[in-house]
Formats: structure tokens, C-alpha cells, sequence
């Protein structure tokens, strides 16, 4: 019998992310390689609209705005923590014409309407959330995404060099009895939740920075079986 993850509750996390705040953007030195890589991959300069689980302090979408989305391109921004979400309002008012920031209560049940953007993004939040809402969201992240939607994670990985493997190894040990001090984060294997029907990945990395190991991950949300038997009746 496997080990059961501790998962911290939505009321710990949204506690957690409150204290933490703008700390978040000293995260930077080992996810900003990471989100590069991702930005290389994602065709950003294509999408019309993007949405983002867990924006945090908003420095990815304020990325995204300022140097990669074309100036018609929406962007909307969902967090369960009142302090991210100020904190991304914030940062992100110089577009306030296009992105908009909502507090979330933490559902991997969206509200957004079907085929609504061509971009899912989470950065660092699949991590720190239970296999069940992992596959939930993702299920809702391709009921968003039209036809040739984007996928794009980031997301803390186990490592497979000597220095690296023994960072996650530790980090595993303290989240498997402190989850609370690591944000609920744990490396987790993003592929192994893409079920091969729904989504064909274009791009996956893994980033090393600092014996942090990062898996980067863009995949096409691809139409199913019951929309293109739609199509075809319909
Ligand atoms: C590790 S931080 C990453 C923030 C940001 N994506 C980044 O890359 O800097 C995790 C973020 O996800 C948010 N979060 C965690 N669980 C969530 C949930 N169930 N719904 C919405 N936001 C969530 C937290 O409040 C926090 O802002």
C-alpha cells in the first residue's frame, strides 16, 4: 500500500498564500527559467484569451502582457488567496482594459464556458493540489480550451541527477510530514495525468535550477470522441 500524500485543505492553502505574498516573487530564481522554456513553446503571440489557475502575484501574466500576448489578447487571472489577488490587481492595472483578476473559493470546478480560451495556464499550483482535483481541473481546463487550445504547465518534478534527486528526496521528507512549510507544494510527474484521447503534448522539459527540478509541459487539447460524433450529426 502506497504512503498517503498529506494535501493541505483549501482553508490551509488560501491561509498559507495570505502570509505568504509577495514573498512568492522570491520563488523567481528557479521557476523563471521554467517559465521561459514554457513561454518558448506556448505560441503566446497567437492567443486571443488565456486563462490562468492560481495566478499569484500576477508575474507571469504581467510577463505574458507586457512582452508576448498580441494587444487584442484577454487574460483572465483566478486565485483562491485575497492577498495574490490584490497583489496581481496591482500589478497588472496597466492592462486593466484586458485582464482581469477574480478571487476564486479554491473549486477545481470552473464556471468559464465551454471552448472560451485558447490558453490554460498553471504554474506551480497542480503541485500542491490532490490527484482527484488534479484530474478534475484538467478536465475543465480542456472543456475550456478550444479545439486547438494550449495546455501550459509548470510544475515542481522530481529530480534525476545526483544533486537534484537528493533535493526532491528532502523535500518530499519535509512535505510528508511539514506540507505547511513548503506551501503544500510536492513534485509531482504532470504527463502521467494527460490521458492520451484528450490531449497530445507538443513540448515537455525539465528544467534544473539550483538542484530544483521543474517539469515544463505544453499539450494540445484535442477534440473528443462525443464533440466530433456532435460535429458530424450535428
Ligand atoms: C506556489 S504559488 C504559484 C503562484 C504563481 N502561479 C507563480 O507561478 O508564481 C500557488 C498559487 O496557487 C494558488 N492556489 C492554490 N490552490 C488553489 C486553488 N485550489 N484555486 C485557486 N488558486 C489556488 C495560491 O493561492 C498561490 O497563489
Amino acid at each position: 500500500m502506497g504512503v498517503a500524500v498529506p494535501i493541505l485543505t483549501r482553508e490551509e492553502v488560501r491561509a498559507f498564500y495570505d502570509r505568504f505574498g509577495s514573498k512568492q516573487d522570491t520563488q523567481e530564481f528557479y521557476q523563471d527559467p521554467t517559465t521561459t522554456d514554457l513561454i518558448r513553446h506556448a505560441r503566446f503571440e497567437d492567443a486571443c484569451a488565456v486563462f490562468e489557475f492560481g495566478c499569484g502575484t500576477g508575474r507571469f501574466a504581467a510577463r505574458l502582457l507586457a512582452h508576448h500576448l498580441p494587444p487584442h489578447c484577454r487574460y483572465l487571472g483566478v486565485d483562491i488567496s485575497s492577498t495574490m489577488v490584490r497583489l496581481a490587481r496591482q500589478r497588472l492595472s496597466p492592462w486593466c482594459d484586458r485582464a482581469e483578476v477574480h478571487l476564486c473559493d479554491g473549486s477545481t470546478r470552473l464556471d468559464n464556458a465551454d471552448s472560451s480560451y485558447d490558453r490554460f495556464v498553471s504554474n506551480y499550483v497542480l503541485d500542491l493540489l490532490s490527484e482527484s482535483d488534479i484530474h478534475s481541473l484538467l478536465n475543465e481546463a480542456h472543456r475550456l480550451l478550444r479545439e486547438d487550445g494550449l495546455l501550459c504547465l509548470a510544475s515542481l518534478t522530481r529530480g534525476e541527477t545526483f544533486l537534484s534527486s537528493f533535493v526532491s528526496w528532502s523535500w518530499q521528507c519535509i512535505h510528508s510530514v511539514r506540507p505547511k512549510i513548503l506551501g503544500g507544494c510536492r513534485p509531482i510527474e504532470l504527463r502521467k495525468f494527460l490521458p492520451a484521447e484528450k490531449w497530445q503534448v507538443g513540448y515537455r522539459n525539465v528544467v534544473k535550477k539550483f538542484g530544483i527540478t521543474s517539469e515544463v509541459l505544453v499539450a494540445l487539447a484535442l477534440a473528443g470522441l462525443d464533440q466530433k460524433s456532435a460535429k458530424v450529426s450535428g
